[in-house]
């Protein structure tokens, strides 16, 4: 492991921290981040510092260009067990699909996983501890460059900041708008990418899914606006005549670590998963039908959240058959109990992280 930084200012932030009773999603921050810098060709020191404000040049590319990439991975405590952070391999593997796509520098593995550990191990004491919640770990990158060309960056910032978390959804109750009219991502764009401009593109939608009075909403291809794609921060999965269906991974879909590790648990089930173009006005004849019986929404911060309809700008509404998800949930408590650590972990997913205290010199 690469040699850290640890300023002794995070004595004092650690001390006076206090986890509140109330998390929400991504409010409370944990008082530790990690920071590193890239300059002249290569990354510098990895730095352990008290979370806080950074600055940054007003000509700094990322505020102009928005050449930014971002992951989210989550830590678990759940009685005590842990803390263990969830297939974080996956999420570099990700995090350098996405730097390439904008243009970015590779993070090394050992640099990202020795700042998520970090920043892991001196939180272990605010990771909440009951199911459903965790720590949720933000590593992102962005461009400093003081330059307003719109040429590439040649200086970046790396960081992981976290966030003591309780669930993003409460399960049930999810309404989920088709948009019909704006795209997300096209093809060759940058929607596999977990860069933040695609999550800035989703917002307007967001605000119409919102006043339209649904809860998510749900993206079709940008070309056709015919095919399912995602629902910006999660993926899709639709239960069809008891088999598992969910949109093959494009270059406009993001491709979930959350989506991946059910495919493998439904089929190490015994359940038939397949992965293809999926037609909206198919499925919805699907769902009238009653052929399509369940949907869900997963991701890293969602986990696995059962849809209760699907509707329409015009207010026609598709319930779903079983709206509780009985394999939803089913599939949830599966990969909850394997990320808290509560069943053999026979995949090796799971990153067991050492809780620390500070230094005596510190
Ligand atoms: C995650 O699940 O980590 C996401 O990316 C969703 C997030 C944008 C809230």
């Amino acid at each position: 492991m690469t040699h850290i930084k640890i300023d002794p200012a995070i004595a004092e932030a650690l001390k006076n921290f206090t986890l509140p009773d109330n998390l929400g999603f991504g409010q409370v921050m944990a008082p530790v981040m990690a920071s590193c810098i890239y300059e002249n060709g290569r990354w510098g020191q990895l730095e352990l510092l008290p979370y806080g404000p950074i600055s940054m040049y007003p000509n700094a590319k990322v505020l102009h260009y928005a050449q930014e990439i971002f992951e989210g991975m989550k830590a678990y405590r759940v009685g005590g067990l842990g803390p263990f952070i969830f297939r974080p391999d996956e999420n570099h593997l990700r995090f350098n699909r996405s730097a390439e796509r904008m243009a970015m520098p590779h993070i090394p593995i050992e640099l990202f996983m020795q700042a998520s550990l970090e920043v892991t191990a001196y939180s272990a004491d605010f990771v909440p501890r009951r199911s459903g919640e965790s720590l949720y770990l933000r590593p992102f990158m962005f461009a400093t460059e003081e330059a307003l060309g719109i040429k590439p960056s040649e200086k970046f910032r790396f960081m992981v900041i976290a966030s003591p978390s309780g669930s993003y959804f409460s399960v049930g109750g999810l309404s989920v708008f088709i948009e019909r009219h704006s795209a997300r991502a096209f093809p060759g764009g940058t929607g596999f990418a977990k860069a933040g401009g695609n999550y800035a593109a989703s917002l307007l939608s967001a605000i119409k899914t919102k006043n339209l009075g649904f809860v998510q909403t749900l993206w079709l291809d940008g070309r056709d606006k015919k095919y399912i794609e995602e629902m910006s921060g999660m993926n899709f999965f639709a239960v069809i005549n008891n088999e598992l269906h969910t949109p093959e991974i494009n270059d406009s879909i993001l491709e979930g670590i959350t989506r991946k590790s059910i495919i493998t648990l439904a089929r190490d089930a015994g359940i038939k998963v397949v992965e293809r173009k999926m037609e909206i006005n198919e499925l919805l004849e699907d769902i009238k039908a009653e052929r399509c019986t369940e949907a869900f929404a997963c991701g890293t911060a969602a986990i696995i959240a059962p849809i209760d309809y699907l509707a329409e700008e015009s207010g026609e509404r598709f319930p779903l058959k079983d709206h509780e998800g009985k394999l939803a949930l089913q599939l949830r408590e599966q990969l909850l109990s394997i990320q808290e650590g509560r069943s053999t972990d026979i995949y090796k997913w799971v990153v067991n992280v050492e809780p620390k205290s500070l230094p005596k010199n510190l």
